[in-house]
């Protein structure tokens, strides 16, 4: 389907068959980004591995974050931090048990997620559950990704621009200060602590500042583009997966039973068991499929002309796979150079979090809800959330 919207010509692209031709057969033809005026904010564009185009410094700042936070052995070294947080967020699920109280799942996700990229990023423990502390960054993480997600005028128009007449370029500019703001303490503390240690990515990436490799800035865009990109799309998935098993209880039994037949009563599932857990696996590919956290990939853009299926995509048109509407099991793995460096963290994340939510305890609606009536409805950023928050209760004593 092709759209002009304005001075932009969009292309969406909606069958698994058509996206595999934009994203592997053509894809350094489509491998570079429409950019929103949005993510211009602080001239982030200018210095972020999201929308960087695929040439000299987008490589490296691929190779860094590969290299220094996604490879095995550095994600096997930071598990045990991730482990730890993971206990906070039982005995925070235990408390609720104890009151008797619901947990806001999406809630208490995103504060694991915060904390379990903020142990992986910098080894620092950013927020409590019962804190606004949490709720504050997840309004601002919601901020970039509603500012670069939502149709913008001066996108379309861009006379429009200097006007910024929706505000979005004002408000997104906001929500990246207050992370800049966050990053410059946490990069100042290590600095003035820092013996020189590379265990963690924020160390590896001083190291590389002290050598003249990357300057302060490129620091500060890279950890916006991890957090922002990392948090939200890991909670959001989390949400979706109990959304999904609560309202298939048989299905929350099963993940249950097999949690308790491979790992045993009282044990807590590590990251090396998850390739042990097929069915979990299952239930997480199913979100995906029924619930991809970024419904339209990033916004690609053609940066020549390209011959698809009879049709001539031309130069400089923004590309949308629309991952949502192909309704299938959209193997990222097949993705070409855009592919989501993070995916190898998600992993982990998303399957060691579900399976400690529902290994260690027993799940309910609140009362008078129904499986079947569970609301569907979703709200779109650049990101896919649910629109209503899940609440459940939970019923088990956590087994530690
Ligand atoms: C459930 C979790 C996640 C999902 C579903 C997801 C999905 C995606 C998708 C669909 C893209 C765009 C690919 C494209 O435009 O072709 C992307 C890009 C990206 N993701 Fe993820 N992601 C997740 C977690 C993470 C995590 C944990 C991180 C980092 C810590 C991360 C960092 C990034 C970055 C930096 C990009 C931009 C890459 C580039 O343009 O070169 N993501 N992700």
């Amino acid at each position: 389907m092709s759209l002009k919207l304005g001075s932009l010509t969009t292309i969406i692209i909606s069958t698994p068959e058509t996206a595999k031709i934009v994203l592997q057969t053509h894809d350094l033809a489509f491998s570079s980004r429409t950019i929103p005026t949005a993510a211009q904010s602080l001239d982030h564009d200018k210095f972020s591995m999201a929308w960087l185009p695929v040439e000299t410094q987008w490589r490296k700042l691929r190779k860094i974050s590969r290299e220094q936070m996604f490879s095995v052995p550095r994600l096997d070294a930071s598990q045990g931090l991730r482990k730890d947080k993971l206990q906070k967020l039982c005995e925070y699920v235990n408390q609720c048990c104890e009151m008797g109280r619901a947990v806001d799942i999406g809630r208490a996700a995103f504060t694991t997620s915060l904390n379990l990229m903020s142990a992986t990023l910098f080894s620092v423990e950013f927020a409590q559950y019962n804190s606004d502390s949490s709720q504050e960054m997840r309004d601002v993480v919601w901020g970039v990704m509603k500012g670069i997600g939502s149709p913008n005028l001066a996108d379309y128009f861009p006379v429009l621009k200097r006007i910024d007449p929706q505000g979005i370029l004002r408000e997104t500019t906001v929500c990246f200060e207050k992370l800049f703001a966050i990053f410059d303490r946490i990069i100042d503390d290590k600095l003035k602590s820092s013996r020189g240690e590379k265990s963690d990515l924020l160390e590896a990436l001083i190291h590389l500042h002290q050598r003249d490799e990357l300057s302060r800035n490129d620091i500060n865009h890279l950890l916006l583009d991890l957090f922002v990109a990392g948090t939200d799309t890991t909670s959001g998935t989390m949400e979706w997966a109990m959304t999904e098993l609560l309202r298939n209880p048989e299905k929350l039994s099963r993940v249950e039973n097999e949690i308790t037949y491979i790992i045993g009563e009282n044990k807590q599932v590590q990251e090396s068991d998850i390739p042990r857990l097929p069915y979990l696996q299952a239930v997480v590919k199913e979100t995906f499929r029924l619930h991809p956290a970024a419904p339209f990939l990033v916004p690609h853009k053609a940066n020549v002309d390209v011959e698809i299926n009879g049709y001539i995509v031309p130069k400089n048109a923004q590309v949308l796979v629309n991952v949502w509407a192909s309704g299938r099991l959209w193997n990222m793995a097949e993705c070409g150079r855009r592919i989501c460096p993070g995916l190898p963290l998600a992993y982990r994340m998303v399957h060691l979090m579900l399976a400690t939510l529902v290994g260690n305890f027993g799940w309910e609606l609140e009362e008078n809800v129904k499986p079947q009536e569970l609301d569907m409805n979703e709200m779109f950023g650049l990101t896919l959330q649910k629109a209503i928050p899940l609440k459940a209760v939970p019923t088990k004593l956590c087994r530690t």
